[in-house]
């Protein structure tokens, strides 16, 4: 029987169990994008924890691609050398550390949650941000960014960023890589007829919209090594019917043209892309668009589900019932950094303890 603590092979590769960290920004860097002992402290207690697979945040592939100054980047060799402490350490651990490459397109240049979330001027500190078309609609707060509509020219720096950006990762210890194509973000931006509004190559047809997706994946692809794991983020719909917007069924079709670039695994996230989206919430409330996403290509390409998972029981179900070959957890794991190890002692597989990190084993398991 399959179950949350049972192995998932991808293309060969072995993961521990199938419970990963969900990528969360932490906002934390100085403004160079370095990774801090923040970094190393949150994303390894997450190891220490029983996470099978530990994610960083989303890491930006160029400077311009930060939501906010203080996003993780990994554009320079010494943004490398930055995270490699981290990936050491979660390794030790018996963990997979795991890589989420983005580019904030035109939800760049934003002050932090904390400090409002609002567009950064370029003459405040900010910076021009990157769109599919110069129209686009305005952000979620209201007000509009400084935008450039991205040419040809910069749609190649893009693609060469995240070529780079994936090689730097492979230099940092980074196991599995992950191109974020969710959240309104640059990649959903191209996907989606809400912002993509393009008359070239790169607009109009669901193959020209998937366009720099797929060359991104193409190019992330010369550098990143077949027996590593390749994942990419989706927006399973915009949650936005009755408009022309991303669908599910938009999402089955990229799933089946993802794989056949050699993509493992399609982490269904939904939604970002409109401040007007109706999105769901609560228990599980993205796990039907995975669900059905594996249901139409999961010979293909594994599926991973997120969202309102916050229970042991409830991720083993969603593993033991065929719904998700992954289960990511966010939110949870940020009340709960031993969230791994707890379901195990929940769930009771016959090394629970083991789960523990031996310098607690002893300690834990025994009476009070
Ligand atoms: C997120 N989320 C997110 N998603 C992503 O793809 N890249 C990111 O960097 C972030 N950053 C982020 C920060 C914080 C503080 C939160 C709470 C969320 C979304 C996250 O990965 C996850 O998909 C959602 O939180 C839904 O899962 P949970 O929290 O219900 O388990």
């Amino acid at each position: 029987m399959t179950d949350l603590f049972s192995s998932l092979s991808l293309n060969g590769y072995q993961l521990p169990n199938r419970i990963a960290v969900s990528p969360m920004c932490q906002y934390s860097c100085e403004p160079d994008g370095q990774a801090t002992e923040w970094h190393r402290v949150h994303l390894g207690s997450r190891a220490v924890g029983g996470a099978g697979i530990v994610m960083t945040e989303a890491t930006a592939v160029e400077p311009r691609g930060r939501i906010t100054p203080h996003d993780l980047g990994i554009w320079s060799d010494e943004h490398a050398d930055a995270l490699a402490p981290t990936t050491e350490f979660i390794r030790e651990q018996g963990a997979i550390p795991a890589i989420q490459l983005a580019h904030a397109g035109h939800k760049a240049s934003k002050s932090r949650p904390w400090e409002g979330n609002r567009p950064i001027r370029p003459e405040d500190g900010g910076w021009e941000v990157l769109s599919p078309s110069p129209d686009a609609y305005p952000d979620f707060s209201g007000e509009l960014p400084a935008m450039r509509k991205a040419d040809s020219r910069a749609l190649e720096e893009v693609t060469e960023a995240y070529r780079e950006a994936a090689a730097r990762s492979l230099e940092a210890g980074f196991e599995i890589a992950e191109i974020h194509a969710a959240h309104g973000y640059l990649l959903h931006e191209f996907l989606s007829p809400v912002t993509n509004r393009r008359d070239d190559e790169y607009g109009g047809s669901f193959e020209n919209r998937t366009r720099l997706l797929r060359e991104v994946v193409r190019a992330v692809d010369t550098v990143w090594p077949d027996e590593k794991p390749l994942f990419v983020r989706i927006s399973g719909t915009d949650w936005l019917e009755g408009r022309p917007s991303w669908e599910l069924e938009d999402s089955v079709r990229l799933a089946g043209d993802l794989a056949a670039l050699g993509v493992d695994l399609i982490d269904v996230s939904s939604g970002g892309i409109h401040p007007a989206q109706e999105a769901p919430a609560g228990p599980n409330f993205q796990v039907p668009l995975a669900e059905r996403i594996r249901s139409e290509q999961g010979e293909e390409v594994a599926v991973g589900a997120v969202g309102g998972i916050t229970e042991p029981e409830q991720a083993d179900a969603l593993v033991r019932n065929g719904r998700a070959d992954l289960v990511l957890v966010g939110r949870e794991f940020l009340r709960d950094p031993y969230f791994g190890v707890h379901a195990a002692t929940e769930l009771g597989p016959e090394d629970a303890d083991s789960k523990w990190p031996v310098q607690y084993r002893r300690a834990v398991s025994g009476p009070t």
